[in-house]
């Protein structure tokens, strides 16, 4: 069954253009979000590339200071070797930003730089394709999720002092990190010796993504609505709002018989519904009036006939009763109209008596149509009639209908005498 059978127009109308709105909505709202997705990643990837370049410039920079201002490093001034120092402004300024920095090796010095996972797995492809310059994903750190960017470091001749051969590494160096533990030695020139690990957590990311795809869908659904109202309001005035008069005005014709036209605001398809129902009420209006003045013609023509007319259907149910009828079997019309025609005959007459049944007034119509008959009728006092009777057939819509004229001769009658 039709679950909206009893819906109207407009709720349909809304509630398919809802449906498909919303499906569309929220398909544009994926692809909205997947477009977020994507710029604030490629966002990432630009300031993680931001963040390891001034990295290695900040340690390329304070290098170059270093041998110009000829200030031998030692381990009170650790924080000064460019690595360390370039780490550390890093680190700080990553805290600033809510993301991290690190500077990793799988071949480390120091353990705090020993690379998670993710990290081995990278510098492994960077050591097998020399070509890469960076790698990203968006993957886990610590169980959270994460936006990841490494960038390799290779070896160049002043990282040698340090990273080269041990014999010739400076002491304090040594004291710092015993040889024996120390795997950051004996690099050569174009090596990758680590990479630049920068990690934005993705919640902070994910908030982002999510403010840009609820303001867009605050003001997509804001046209939305505005859409599908308009089009509710422009359904109302111009289609449901019409029809419904229309429909009011047909049961008003069915109700109460009066014939009202509908005022034609537009000359659109409505507007030429209504053109034509205003037509029809003219046409109905019209024909009425014919109808009407007809039956007045034929209703006085039997009313005051002086013969009883009597009209019945094959089934021998009463339709109409003149009042000429009325005197005669002393019956009201409203007290035999729909009744049969047989209460009408003299039980003596059988051979009348099947008159009721349509099959005798088929089987017997030529002989029954052909001439005047005498047949005993009976009065509602059950009192005999002696009667002469023509009968006429006429068929409307296929059915037949039979009309008998009727009068009375039975004695005393006024038409006793006459021949
Ligand atoms: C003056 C000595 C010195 C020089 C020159 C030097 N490094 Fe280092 N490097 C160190 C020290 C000390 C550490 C340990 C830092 C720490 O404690 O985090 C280190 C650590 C590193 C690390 C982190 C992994 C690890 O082994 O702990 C990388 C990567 C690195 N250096 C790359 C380079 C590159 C590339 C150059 C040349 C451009 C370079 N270093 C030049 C002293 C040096």
């Amino acid at each position: 069954m039709n679950p909206f059978r009893n819906t109207s127009l407009l709720i349909k109308i809304i509630l398919v253009v809802t449906a498909i709105v919303l499906s569309f909505f929220g398909f544009a709202t994926f692809i909205d979000y997947r477009l977020h997705r994507e710029f604030i990643i490629g966002e990432s990837v630009e300031k993680a590339r931001l963040i390891s370049s001034e990295a290695i410039r900040a340690r390329e920079y304070i290098s170059n200071q270093l041998q110009v201002g000829k200030i031998q490093l030692s381990e009170d001034r650790y924080g000064l070797i460019p690595v360390v120092a370039s780490a550390r402004i890093g680190a700080l300024v990553a805290e600033d930003l809510d993301y991290m920095i690190r500077q990793v090796s799988d071949r480390y010095r120091n353990p705090e730089n020993a690379p998670d996972a993710f990290e081995t797995r990278i510098l492994g492809e960077f050591r097998e394709n020399p070509y890469l310059r960076e790698q990203f994903a968006v993957t886990k750190f610590n169980g959270e999720p994460a936006f990841r960017y490494l960038q390799p470091f290779t070896v160049e001749a002043s990282c040698l002092e340090c990273h080269g051969d041990p014999a010739t590494a400076p002491d304090y160096i040594k004291r710092l990190f015993p040889e024996e533990y120390d795997q950051a030695y004996n690099y050569q020139i174009g090596e990758i010796i680590g990479a630049a690990s920068v990690i934005i957590p993705m919640d902070n990311l994910y908030r982002q993504i999510s403010r840009n795809v609820w303001n867009d869908l605050f003001y997509s659904s804001g046209v939305f609505l505005a859409l599908i109202l308009c089009l509710g309001i422009l359904s109302r005035v111009a289609v449901t709002g019409p029809l419904d008069q229309l429909g009011a005005a047909i049961r008003n014709i069915v109700h109460s018989g009066r014939y009202e036209k509908i005022p034609r605001k537009s000359r659109d398809e409505i507007g030429k519904l209504i053109m034509g129902f205003n037509e029809m009420i003219d046409h109905l209006q019209e024909k009425t009036q014919h109808l009407e003045e007809s039956e007045r013609r034929f209703r006085t023509l039997t009313e005051t006939a002086r013969d009883g007319i009597i009209s019945f259907l094959a089934n021998g149910q009463i339709i109409l009763f003149n009042r000429q009828a009325e005197r005669i079997f002393g019956y009201s019309k409203t007290e035999v109209i729909g009744e049969s025609v047989s209460r009408l005959i003299h039980e003596d007459c059988t051979s009348l008596q099947e008159i009721a049944t349509g099959e005798y007034l088929e089987k017997h119509q030529e002989r029954l149509l052909r001439k005047i008959h005498r047949i005993t009728g009976r009065r509602r006092d059950g009192e005999p009639l002696f009667l002469e009777l023509s009968l006429s057939v006429a068929d409307s819509d296929g059915h037949f209908f039979y009309t008998a004229i009727l009068r009375d001769r039975s004695p005393g009658s006024e038409n006793e005498s006459v021949e």
